[in-house]
């Protein structure tokens, strides 16, 4: 029978309690294929892990993951232990970095039985596309000076290549959906870099005459997303542009609990990352109601990259059962536990 192998790390504060959730989805989606299994591994790698060993991860810890099929990962970030940068740059972004994941793929619509705190809930369903490797988040910049005279400074840096790959694999998922591309710029100011963005986003186009663009600068852009969702199809946006996009997404699929996300690394040398849009959650750790569907659905997207659509489709379909009958954590308004709604997720998966 065939085994995907999968490095999971569920990192921080509520990633311990929602990561083994959606592991025991996984499980219970391939007995029901019979066609393959799920083997985890799993790594402790973490704030925690930190505090004992000084690092967010052994030395060899990225070859030890290159040799897995997919990372499973939850969050990452606790800074009652450890300051972020530190924790973030030793250890997510070091994995989306290391392995070239530099598509970070977020799918945003609407749950049946979810109320919307939109005003208007239209039916919505886009995917932003988030450059994942350059852009806002480089590693170019630092401090200099002190006192009163300190500066600064970060660079964006934006590359032909990592933009126009970010372009052509917007274009490619708008082929597979209703063939519309929104581009989200800035290039009303003073920014250097967005009309290099929209220079490249024309190019590519030229590429795709049967889709059709837009482009809207990242403000407006952020307002439609509330006052006119279902107008989006696919959204390319840089790393920064779209890590804030993809929180608006989440909430108004009304809370980011739900969120999910992949990281992909498109050259198929290394493996990709899978792990959900929203963080740690300092505030409800230990609490028992992590709302567990972010990680689920991003289960979901580990089964579609790994070729089990079939599987795929059916863990969407029986999230969406659970959420009709409104059987959700408190994060959506429900009095549900983690443990009550995988449950729910797995006993329809069952059914
Ligand atoms: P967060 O997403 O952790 O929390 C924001 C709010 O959403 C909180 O009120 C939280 O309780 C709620 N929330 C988030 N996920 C939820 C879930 N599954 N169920 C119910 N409620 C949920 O964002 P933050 O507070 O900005 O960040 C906390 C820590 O997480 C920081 O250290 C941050 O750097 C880190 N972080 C990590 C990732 C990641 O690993 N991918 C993503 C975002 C933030
Ligand atoms: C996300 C997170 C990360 C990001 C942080 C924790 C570095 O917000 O995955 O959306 O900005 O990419
Ligand atoms: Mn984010």
């Amino acid at each position: 029978m065939k085994k995907w192998n999968i490095a999971s790390i569920p990192g921080d504060g509520i990633g311990k309690e929602v990561v083994p959730a959606a592991e025991q989805v996984l499980h219970t989606i391939a007995d029901i294929h019979g066609g393959f299994q799920f083997e985890f591994t799993s790594f402790p790698w973490s704030s925690e892990y930190y505090l004992e060993h000084g690092v967010m991860m052994p030395e060899d810890g990225i070859q030890t993951l290159a040799s897995f099929d997919s990372i499973f990962l939850g969050a990452v970030g606790n800074e009652q232990l450890v300051p972020d940068h530190v924790s973030l740059w030793g250890l997510l972004i070091k994995i989306r970095r290391e392995f070239e994941q530099v598509i970070n793929m977020r799918p945003a619509k609407v749950l049946p039985g979810i109320a919307s705190p939109l005003a208007n809930p239209n039916q919505f369903d886009f995917v932003v596309v988030r450059e994942n490797s350059e852009g806002e988040y480089s590693s170019s910049g630092g401090r200099i000076g002190n006192g009163e005279e300190e500066i600064a400074i970060q660079n964006a840096v934006f590359t032909r290549k990592g933009t126009e790959r970010a372009m052509r694999f917007a274009f490619e998922q708008a082929k597979k959906r209703s063939g519309h591309v929104t581009s989200a710029t800035k290039s009303n100011g003073i920014i250097h870099s967005m009309p290099f963005w929209d220079e490249v986003f024309n190019d590519v186009s030229q590429d795709y005459p049967e889709m059709t663009t837009e482009s809207q600068h990242i403000d407006a852009l952020a307002a439609f997303l509330v006052t006119k969702p279902e107008t989006l199809d696919v959204v390319v946006a840089s790393n920064l542009f779209g890590d804030i996009l993809t929180d608006i997404g989440a909430g108004i699929m009304g809370s980011i609990g739900v969120a999910p996300a992949a990281n992909l690394n498109v050259n198929g040398k290394y493996p990709s990352m899978f792990e959900p849009v929203h963080g740690s959650a300092p505030d409800i750790i230990g609490k028992g109601i992590a709302n567990p569907i972010g990680q689920i659905w991003t289960a979901k997207m580990m089964l579609d990259h790994l070729g089990e659509e079939e599987s795929a489709t059916k863990v969407l379909e029986a999230i969406e059962q659970v959420t009709r009958q409104q059987m959700v954590t408190p994060d959506l308004g429900g009095n549900c536990t983690t443990e009550e709604v995988t449950n729910a997720i797995i006993q329809e998966l069952k059914r």
